[in-house]
């Protein structure tokens, strides 16, 4: 049996045998003795095989990267001078007396120390690239992280209740995936979007407080921080004000990051959902970049720089700012790449304005549109920006969705650049905050109709019910978003339990009386039967667990990820199935699936 974990072989072993397994990280022959790093999952610790235990060097020699091995052998001090500080075991080495290899390897396709892994090659040998130091801190970080949330609930009387994974469709706003009915000819379930509908019905059952961290299931455009499947960290309460469940959830984030990373997020701001779109340009705000926008639609809807003065006729048309201090130093070939950056977001152009000297009045500015502008138009947006001698003032001119797109994306480019971080537009650590009050719909152009925000079981805020029908574009919901550096890491609201405001919703979003009874009736009968007032959250788990490990992807803290097409490269899922299999779930094909089922290397 292991006496102790490579890794945490240090100096208070000195003097003992241990028993190690593991595996050969790297094996140097320096040429009479023999080297070999031993890995488990706390570390590595060096093993010297000395010739003069002729049958622990023979097998030494015979040893090659990631064969695994058990070896016993006394743990001695290092020799002055080879110590190494950056491991617990880096003081000590560990003299074999005795080694075994347990199952040699194929040579490796790549040296676990390498940092230059595409993901492809990481993701076809994702069992390697789990062995790798980095993916095991990472996981292991996620399980303290996962732990920490189950602690806290735990002392504050949440239970774990397993819902529903084959189950029908849930209005989260993604794509489901689907599985077929054998029983049922021609029906389907649908994996959960969320747990969303089931947890409202356990509040209605009287369980009160209702946590669990599960898989979610979306079928969406996949990004950095976006799987196909996810886990939630899923919680509902009853009887309590959307004030008093922001105020749990808030130190319950704390409390976590406190005992995993030690870092005290401290009280939280809490921006509403028009100060953070006006200010930040998202609704989602990374508050480590000191750069804001400033409306300006007021001071130019006279001018005669049409550009500017055109917003008017625009539904929402607006002119908004953005002051980036000591930026005239940027070359113009900078200022040209932000003008094609910003068109990924579907705006025009980029207007600007570099201010070299204000006390030289018009002379001092250098810009395209200056001519354009009247000086009591230049001068008001020079107070209102309150610009500086070296600025750069941005500009952006349309729908107002274009301009926060827009405005918001370039705010972060420039913030997050090289010079935004040696002139101190960024400021490291860690922004959380609270997102409220955000709008009950957005109109969904493509459909031509109003769509929840949130879902539609989100309950507006007081007062707005009798809007919900005649004006929806200007109703607020009792939602919330908690947002960290300009990840939403969580969102929740509270809900609708009364079934009349829960009809006047649905028909703002024209969900037709049979429609609301086929999909949602489940839930309309439970509201009739003294549902409780009640509200929740859910967090994102894997997004959280990046962030705290300081990864780039949430494919970083999850085990077996998919690709951003949403394929596994290590089991080949999606696959083609039997013909057999088909017919037993009365399904034909529309097209031959692909002859050639190689997904690997796409
Ligand atoms: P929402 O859709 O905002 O709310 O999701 C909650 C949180 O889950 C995370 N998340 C994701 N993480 C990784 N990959 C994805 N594809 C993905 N989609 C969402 C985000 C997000 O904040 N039922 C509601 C919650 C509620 O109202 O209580 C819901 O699912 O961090
Ligand atoms: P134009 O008169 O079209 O040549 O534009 C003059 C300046 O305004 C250029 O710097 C453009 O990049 C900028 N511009 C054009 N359209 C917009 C817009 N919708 N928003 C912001 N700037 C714009």
């Amino acid at each position: 049996m292991r006496t102790v974990y490579s890794g945490l072989v240090d100096e208070s072993l000195i003097g003992q045998t241990v028993t190690l397994f593991g595996w050969a990280h790297r094996r140097r022959d320096h040429g009479g003795v023999i080297f070999i790093d031993l890995r488990d999952r706390e570390g590595i610790v060096q093993v010297v095989c000395d010739p003069d235990r002729p049958d622990v060097f023979a097998t030494a020699d015979k040893c090659r990267n990631e064969f695994c091995l058990k070896v016993v052998g006394l743990v001695r001090a290092r020799p002055d001078g080879t110590k190494n500080d950056n491991l617990i075991s880096g003081g000590v080495e560990v003299l074999c007396q005795e080694l075994e290899i347990l199952n040699p390897s194929m040579t490796p396709p790549f040296h676990l120390d390498d940092e230059n892994l595409s993901e492809t090659t990481r993701l076809t040998y994702c069992v390697l690239d789990l062995r790798r130091p980095q993916m095991q801190k990472n996981l292991r970080l996620r399980y303290r992280t996962a732990m920490a949330f189950r602690k806290y609930l735990d002392s504050k009387g949440f239970i774990d209740i397993e819902t529903p994974m084959l189950t029908r469709s849930t209005p989260e706003g993604a794509r489901d995936y689907l599985v077929p009915s054998r029983v049922q000819d021609g029906c389907f379930y649908a994996l959960p979007q969320s747990p969303q509908l089931f947890k409202q019905l356990l509040m209605m059952a009287g369980f009160d407080r209702y946590y669990q961290i599960v898989k979610c299931f979306r079928d969406e455009d996949l990004r950095a921080d976006r799987q196909p499947e996810f886990t939630q960290v899923d919680i509902e309460t009853s009887f309590l004000s959307m004030d008093e469940i922001r105020a749990i959830m808030e130190d319950l984030v704390r409390t976590v990051f406190k005992e995993v990373l030690d870092v005290d997020l401290g009280t939280y701001p809490v921006m509403s959902y028009d100060e953070a779109m006006a200010k930040y340009g998202s609704d989602k705000p990374d508050l480590r970049v000191n750069l804001q926008l400033v409306e300006v639609t007021d001071i130019v809807a006279e001018s005669q720089f049409k550009v500017f003065s055109g917003v008017k006729s625009l539904h929402n048309g607006m002119v908004v700012a953005l002051r980036v201090p000591g930026a005239a130093s940027m070359p113009r070939s900078e200022i040209d790449a932000y003008t094609e950056y910003v068109k990924i977001y579907g705006a025009k152009g980029l207007a600007y304005i570099k201010v070299n000297e204000l006390a030289r009045g018009r002379e001092g500015l250098q810009s395209p549109i200056v001519k354009n502008l009247s000086d009591d138009e230049l001068n008001a947006i020079l107070e209102r920006t309150g610009a500086q001698d070296g600025d750069v003032i941005f500009f952006g001119a349309d729908k107002a969705k274009i301009v926060w797109d827009s405005l918001g994306a370039l705010r972060l480019k420039i913030g997050h650049s090289e010079f935004g971080k040696k002139t101190g537009l960024f400021t490291p650590g860690w922004r959380p905050l609270w997102v409220v009050n955000f709008p009950m719909f957005e109109y969904a152009e493509e459909d031509q109709r109003w769509v929840s925000c949130h879902h539609p079981f989100t309950c507006p805020v007081d007062g707005d019910e009798d809007k919900l029908v005649t004006d929806p574009e200007h109703c607020y919901a009792k939602a919330y978003d908690m947002v960290l550096n300009g990840w939403e890491i969580g969102g929740g609201s509270v809900r609708i339990h009364r079934e009349d405001v829960q009809e006047k919703v649905f028909e703002a979003l024209k969900i037709g009386p049979e429609e609301r009874r086929q999909k949602f009736g489940f839930l309309l009968d439970a509201l009739q039967f003294g549902a409780p007032p009640h509200g929740g959250i859910a967090f994102g788990l894997d997004r959280i667990a990046t962030m705290m490990c300081g990864a780039d992807s949430i494919r970083d803290v999850i085990a077996f990820p998919k690709t951003q097409r949403a394929q596994c490269l290590l089991t080949q899922a999606p696959s083609p199935v039997d013909e057999k299999q088909l017919r037993e779930l009365h399904i034909r094909l529309r097209n031959e699936p692909k002859k050639d089922h190689d997904i690997a290397g796409q």
